[in-house]
C-alpha cells in the first residue's frame, strides 16, 4: 500500500522525470495536470518510440519488400501483440486498431449492429456513459427501428441493479456499458454485468476507456464479447485506439470500411475480405501512433498495474477527503472505494469554466463542463461539473494545490 505519494517519493519522482511537459510552467506556476480522464501526458519512451519511428524507418507497412517496410510493419505488428497480452487476449488477430474507443464503438454498431439489429429488439445502456457510447446507438436506432433502453443510476451514483432484470431481456441483443465512468468515477461489476447479458442471450460491449489505462483488464476473465479503449488517455499518442472482440464475433462480421489492405483480392466484379485483423484495418494505418502505443504499454508494465491502481486509489482517496472539507463542494457519485482516479464536483453556484479559470492562473489543469457525457449531467440536476482525474505521476501535493485554488475561488466569487 502506498502511504503518501509525494514528490519526494523516489518512484514517483523518477517516473515524473519522465514526462518531460511536467517540467513547464503556466502563468509562472508549475503545471499541475489534474486532466487526465480526458488525455495523459506522454513519457519519453513513447516520444523516443515516435521519433524513432519517423528518423529511422519511416515507411508504409504490409506491402513493401524493402528494409524499412519490413522493420516499421515488425514494429506495427509487435505493438498489438503487446496490447493483446495487456488485457489477455487470446490471439493478437482480435485486437483491431482503429483511430480511439468512439471510432471502435462505431465499428460494432455499424458492422455488427447494421447486420443483426432490426424492429423488435433492444439496445441495453446505462445513464452513465459517455457519448461515445450513446450517439451511434441513436444514430442506428433511427434507421434499424430497434428500441435503445437506458439502465438506471442509484442517487448515489451506481448502477440500479434492481431494473437490471426488467431491462435485460430475451429482446436484448447487446449490452453495451462503461467499465469505469468518466463523471461519477463509479468502477462498474463488469464481469457480472457481461454474465448477466449472456443470460439472456444478449453480447456484452464494455467501454474499458477509464479502465484500461488504470488497472489490469483481463478480456477472457470478464468474458466481454467487445471492449473498446483508447491510446491517448494510458501514455500513448493519440489517433489510436482498439477494438477487442470474441475471434467468431469479428470472422462473423462484415467490413466497416473499405479500402486497401482490409482485402484479400478485388475484382471488377467483386471483392474478398482479408483475414482478422486486417478486415478492420482499412487504408494506410495511424503507424507510428500504434508502435506509441505499445511503448506506451511496455512502460505501463513497466510502471506496474498494481502500483498505479494503488497509487491512484490513495491519491483519490485523499481528493476525496480533502474536497469534502471544502464549503458548498459537492462530490458526484460514490466514495473512494468504489471510484476510479477522478472527483468530479460543483462548487455552490459557480459554474465549473469560471472554477478552472481561476485554478488555470494557478497551472492547475482540471476539466470542466459535461464531459461528453451529458445525460448523466441531467439525470444529476446540474448542467456542468468540474472534475479533476489522477495518474501515476499526481502527487499528494498537487491535490492540496488543488484544494487551496478552489477555495480561492470560492473566495473570488463569493457565494
Ligand atoms: C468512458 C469514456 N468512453 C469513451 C471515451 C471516448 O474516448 P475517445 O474520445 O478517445 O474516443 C471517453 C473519453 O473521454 C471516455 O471517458
Amino acid at each position: 500500500m502506498i502511504a503518501s505519494p509525494s514528490v519526494t517519493d523516489p518512484k514517483l519522482a523518477s517516473l515524473r522525470s519522465q514526462f518531460p511537459v511536467l517540467e513547464r510552467q503556466v502563468h509562472g506556476k508549475p503545471l499541475v495536470y489534474l486532466d487526465n480522464a480526458a488525455t495523459t501526458q506522454k513519457p519519453l519512451a513513447v516520444l523516443e518510440a515516435l521519433d524513432t519511428y519517423y528518423r529511422r524507418y519511416n515507411s508504409n507497412i504490409h506491402r513493401g519488400v524493402h528494409t524499412l517496410s519490413e522493420e516499421a510493419t515488425t514494429a506495427y505488428e509487435d505493438a498489438r501483440t503487446r496490447i493483446a497480452r495487456l488485457i489477455n487476449a487470446a490471439s493478437a488477430k482480435q485486437t483491431i486498431f482503429t483511430r480511439n474507443a468512439t471510432e471502435a464503438i462505431n465499428v460494432v454498431a455499424h458492422s455488427w449492429g447494421r447486420a443483426n439489429l432490426g424492429p423488435g429488439d433492444e439496445v441495453l445502456i446505462t445513464e452513465m456513459e459517455h457519448h461515445s457510447n450513446i450517439v451511434p446507438w441513436q444514430i442506428l436506432q433511427e434507421q434499424l427501428g430497434f428500441t435503445l433502453r437506458y439502465l438506471p443510476i442509484t442517487d448515489s451514483g451506481t448502477l440500479d441493479l434492481s431494473q437490471l432484470e426488467s431491462l435485460l431481456n430475451q429482446r436484448t441483443k447487446l449490452f453495451a456499458f462503461v467499465h469505469v465512468s468518466n463523471v461519477l468515477g463509479t468502477i462498474n461489476p463488469a464481469a457480472d454485468l457481461v454474465a448477466a447479458a449472456h443470460a439472456v442471450g444478449a453480447l456484452a460491449l464494455v467501454d474499458a476507456s477509464q479502465s484500461v489505462p488504470h488497472m489490469a483488464v483481463d478480456v477472457q476473465a470478464l468474458d466481454a464479447d467487445f471492449l473498446v479503449f483508447s491510446g491517448h488517455k494510458m501514455c500513448g499518442p493519440t489517433g489510436i485506439g482498439i477494438l477487442y472482440g470474441k475471434r467468431d464475433l469479428l470472422e462473423a462480421m462484415p467490413p466497416f470500411m473499405g479500402g486497401g489492405d482490409m482485402i484479400r483480392e478485388v475484382k471488377m466484379s467483386g471483392s474478398r475480405w482479408n483475414t482478422l485483423p486486417y478486415k478492420f484495418e482499412a487504408g494506410t494505418p495511424a503507424i507510428a501512433e500504434a508502435i506509441g502505443l505499445g511503448a506506451a504499454v511496455d512502460f505501463l508494465q513497466e510502471v506496474g498495474l498494481d502500483w498505479l491502481w494503488q497509487h491512484e486509489h490513495a491519491l483519490t482517496s485523499y481528493a476525496y477527503a480533502q474536497l469534502s472539507q471544502v464549503e458548498g463542494l459537492r462530490i458526484i457519485g460514490p466514495g473512494p472505494e468504489q471510484r476510479g482516479g477522478l472527483v468530479a464536483f460543483t462548487l455552490g453556484g459557480v459554474h465549473p469554466h469560471d472554477l478552472s479559470a481561476v485554478l488555470d492562473s494557478d497551472g492547475i489543469a482540471i476539466r470542466a463542463g459535461h464531459h461528453c457525457a451529458q445525460p448523466i449531467h441531467d439525470r444529476l440536476g446540474i448542467v456542468a461539473s468540474a472534475r479533476a482525474s489522477f495518474y501515476l505521476y499526481n502527487t499528494f501535493e498537487e491535490v492540496d494545490k488543488l484544494v487551496v485554488g478552489l477555495e480561492k475561488a470560492a473566495q473570488i466569487f463569493a457565494f
